[in-house]
């Protein structure tokens, strides 16, 4: 019987993963997979919530963030990697918690309020989007997953996912565990153009980026627009680079800016660093990518194999919630369980 504390998490496969992405929320699954049962889960469901013209490139996606999740440490031997759209119980899910969620908690919700505002022109919201907190509470309901690693972005999601199973649970029964979310400890870190660095504001740094594309970007990135050139003081607080550096060069960093700020530092000096010690980073996951980049079919069996697992889990849960619903039996007992 397992017994480490269960945790569940996810995204949605719109993008490759950035810098961001593994800073933010990757490297805390990495080191949860310790001492605790982890499952993972690529949201394609949640990605026709804002994106459901182009769905082509769907099945790339899904295979490309599996990949980029394997090269950054996810590990197939002890966690649970699988999509979302093969354990058909979160659909069931997602429809049962939509009868008991008052339509306020979604109509009235800032993180989906937000999700609209950002959609693209023309584009309206749909019932599904309205639904997306529906759906990620299902996610982490199936599994009792008590802890949710998560970005500072997503933490309204899981807060309404508490309050769902709180009223679940007051209806019908002790059936969910209420989750609390796990935030890393690094702040949000800029991209390239010292904006919160996002697949959709184009200014991210991706994993699977190649070495040149990488020093490109850092080449190119923003630093403080005051200092043109040597000789001008500059503010390392507000540069994008030296954010970066706090986190990847700790140690180095009170020299960088005593000398960025008296002016005697080029900018060219933190952004060879900064892409020195992301090169080194990217290369330590190089060589797992490469090896299921040429084996897809390993990929797929990886995700077949966590959904087996995952299926197990949800069944139960359904079961449970079938039983307290009613759901389950026909009138007294007609499906010949108890006579
Ligand atoms: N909304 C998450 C994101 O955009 C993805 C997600 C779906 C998720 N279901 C989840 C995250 C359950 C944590 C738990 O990244």
């Amino acid at each position: 019987m397992e017994s480490r504390p269960r945790v569940l998490s996810g995204h949605r496969p719109t993008s490759a993963l950035h810098l961001g992405n593994f800073e933010g929320t990757i490297r805390e699954w990495v080191k949860l997979q310790a001492d605790h049962e982890c499952l993972f889960m690529i949201a394609d469901w949640h990605a026709l919530t804002t994106g459901y013209r182009q769905l082509a490139e769907l099945p790339d996606l899904i295979f490309q963030v599996a990949v980029d999740w394997l090269a950054a440490g996810v590990d197939p031997a002890r966690s649970t990697l699988f999509v979302q759209s093969h354990v058909k119980e979160h659909a069931e899910l997602h429809l049962l918690l939509s009868m008991v969620t008052p339509w306020t908690w979604v109509y009235r919700n800032p993180t989906v309020a937000e999700m609209i505002d950002h959609l693209a022109a023309g584009e309206s919201a749909s019932y599904g989007l309205y639904g997306y907190p529906v759906l990620q509470a299902a996610d982490i309901l199936l599994y009792g997953a008590g802890v949710v690693p998560v970005g500072e972005d997503q933490v309204g999601h899981v807060e309404i996912c508490r309050r769902i199973a709180r009223r679940f649970n007051e209806l019908y029964g002790e059936v969910f565990v209420e989750p609390v979310e796990r935030l890393s400890d690094t702040p949000l870190l800029p991209g390239t153009d010292g904006r919160k660095m996002s697949k959709s504001l184009g200014n991210t740094i991706d994993l699977s980026d190649s070495p040149d594309v990488v020093t490109d970007k850092i080449a190119h990135m923003f630093t403080d627009p005051q200092k043109l050139r040597v000789g001008n003081p500059g503010r390392p607080e507000i540069c994008p680079i030296f954010a970066w550096l706090k986190l990847y060069a700790p140690d180095r960093c009170g020299q960088i800016a005593a000398e960025c700020r008296s002016g005697e530092r080029d900018c060219r000096e933190d952004k060879a660093l900064l892409t020195e010690l992301v090169l080194e980073l990217l290369e330590r996951m190089s060589d797992v990518r490469r090896r299921y980049q040429t084996e897809p079919d390993t990929v797929w069996d990886i995700l077949r194999e966590g959904e087996r697992h995952a299926r197990a889990i949800a069944a139960e849960t359904i079961e449970r919630v079938r039983e307290v619903l009613h759901l389950a039996l026909g009138p007294s007992g007609s499906s010949g369980v108890d006579s």
